[in-house]
């Protein structure tokens, strides 16, 4: 991980949050929630909150609803360069402003000004990757088998929709949902996490700088999720909802959805494993292993969250690898030299700490870390845990935190298996120099992204999503714009016939 050189002051930090919108965002620009309510948001790395944001409530977020039911047909009518307009406007913005967007980031949710920085042209990217897929929306028109009726399907926007969306990468998770959304010609209900609202917030007033006409995204940040999202799902001008979070929540939403069989994306947890082969380049192995573990903070879905190492190589991957994580210089994301900032919050490091000491029961032993950072804030070392028994607890749970399991195996047979033994499914690495077993790894590991000899596998042109309980639908790539379109097919009489 990179880091920053220049010290960020007090006084920068309290005038762009003056500068953040901190209300609600409906059909008619801002306004406080109906009965006043506000949350603090707070900087993991003090404790202390550094802003107040209206707090949505159930009235509220009908009122969004409305809005964007009120502006679907309008927007859907727009043409398509129009739509692909905006959204590269929105691109250059937010590229424009890459230090506010990554200050805010680092301020509410903690990671380095540099994964910020990294974090900004990610999510910028996916503006401009559904600004080129606007214009390619297509249909087709053919002669039935028969050679009688002709047959013509179209592509129509799904409709309004109900973005949720997590705290982890508060701009990226966005805009991979409201750029494709954007780009099919869908209105949208933004619920960012409670947890991390202002680069949402101050997302969304660049995209009204960029031409996004009222209505079109609404913003509801709240901490009375339920009672706010609940009415919206069971009501029928909502189409479609997008949701990026916890497989445990993702499964009471997708039932929720049932009730009116609403169109659903599901981005849902993970539990990766991270495979090291004896004939891995090493070097590019930790290189990888460092990235996947380390990317966020270990605060991913896609995170390595299993290190399955061939005997062979497990002494000597074992030994560079804790090196590397020994080198992280854990401080406050805006100090100079930080490569990891705190944990989100509380609940999250008791999380971490009490999967180390349940992996410690079952027999690890710790190489590094291990133990919470004392004084403000909620940071946590990065530790590497080794002779890990491979039924240990710490490897059915998605740890969310900069922890690495090493797991030793001697046969591919026996890595593929514990590679699979997993409810879970969304992204695995593979490290091999022999390339027929890193095809075979990809066909075999029941995953929806593979990533062979690369630590990261996140990309705004390709299809993120997972198989098994990680979720349902792609985001990225070309398959994106689908999940926000409908396929409509209309039957025509013989135009030769009478
Ligand atoms: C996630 O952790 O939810 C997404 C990470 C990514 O896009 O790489």
């Amino acid at each position: 991980m990179t880091s920053e050189t220049t010290p960020v002051t007090a006084e920068r930090e309290r005038e762009l949050l003056g500068r953040v919108p901190t209300g609600l965002l409906f059909g008619d620009g801002w306004s406080a929630a109906e009965d006043g309510a506000t949350f603090p948001v707070v900087d993991p790395a003090t404790g202390q909150a550094i802003a107040h944001v209206a707090d949505a409530s159930p009235a509220d977020g009908a009122r969004a609803l409305d809005a964007a039911a009120a502006a679907q047909e309008g927007w859907a009518a727009t043409a398509p360069r129009e739509r692909a307009e905006i959204l590269r406007r929105a691109f250059e913005l937010v590229t424009a402003r890459t230090d506010d967007l990554a200050l805010l980031m680092t301020l509410e949710m903690g990671k380095p000004l540099a994964e910020s920085r990294g974090e900004v042209a990610y999510g910028a990217e996916f503006l401009r990757w559904f600004s080129e897929e606007a214009p390619r929306i297509s249909g087709r028109y053919a002669t039935a088998p028969d050679g009688a009726n002709r047959l013509m399907v179209l592509k129509r926007p799904v409709g309004p929709c109900l973005f949720i969306t997590p705290w982890n990468f508060p701009l990226a998770m966005a805009t991979r949902k409201i750029a494709p959304a954007i780009a099919a010609g869908c209105t949208m209900v933004l619920k960012p996490a409670a947890l991390t609202p202002l680069t949402a917030l101050y997302f969304a007033e660049l995209l009204r700088e960029a031409g996004l006409p009222d209505g079109v995204l609404t913003v509801i940040p709240t901490t009375r999720a339920g009672a706010v999202t609940a009415p919206l799902i069971r009501d029928p001008r909502l189409r479609k909802l997008s949701f990026t979070g916890s497989t445990e929540v993702g499964r009471r939403l997708i039932a929720d959805s049932a009730e009116q069989v609403l169109r659903v994306s599901m981005e849902l947890g993970g539990n990766a494993p991270f495979l090291v082969f004896d004939d891995a380049d090493l070097d590019r192995a930790v290189a990888g292993a460092v990235l996947a573990k380390m990317r966020n903070g270990g605060e991913a879905c896609v995170a390595a969250n299993r290190f399955l190492v061939q005997r062979g190589i497990a002494e000597r991957f074992t030994q560079a690898f804790t090196e590397r994580m020994r080198g992280f210089r854990v401080a406050r994301g805006t100090e100079p030299g930080s490569t990891m900032g705190p944990l989100v919050d509380e609940p999250t490091r008791t999380k971490v700490a009490e999967l180390v000491a349940g992996a410690v029961e079952d027999g690890a032993r710790v190489a590094l870390g291990g133990r919470a950072v004392d004084g403000p804030g909620y940071f946590y070392e990065p530790t590497v845990l080794t002779d890990v028994p491979a039924d240990a607890r710490i490897l059915d749970e998605e740890i969310f935190g900069p922890v690495a399991p090493i797991v030793v195996f001697d046969t591919e047979e026996e890595a593929v298996t514990l590679a699979n033994a997993t409810p879970f499914g969304l992204v695995a690495f593979a490290f091999t120099s022999d390339l027929n077993r890193g095809l075979r790894l990809a066909e075999r590991i029941e995953t929806g992204m593979f990533g062979l000899n690369a630590g990261v596998v996140s990309n705004p042109a390709a299809p993120f999503g997972g198989v098994k309980q990680s979720g349902l639908g792609r985001e990225g790539g070309f398959e994106g714009i689908d999940e926000y379109l409908e396929t409509r097919y209309v039957g025509i009489a013989d135009p030769f016939a009478g």
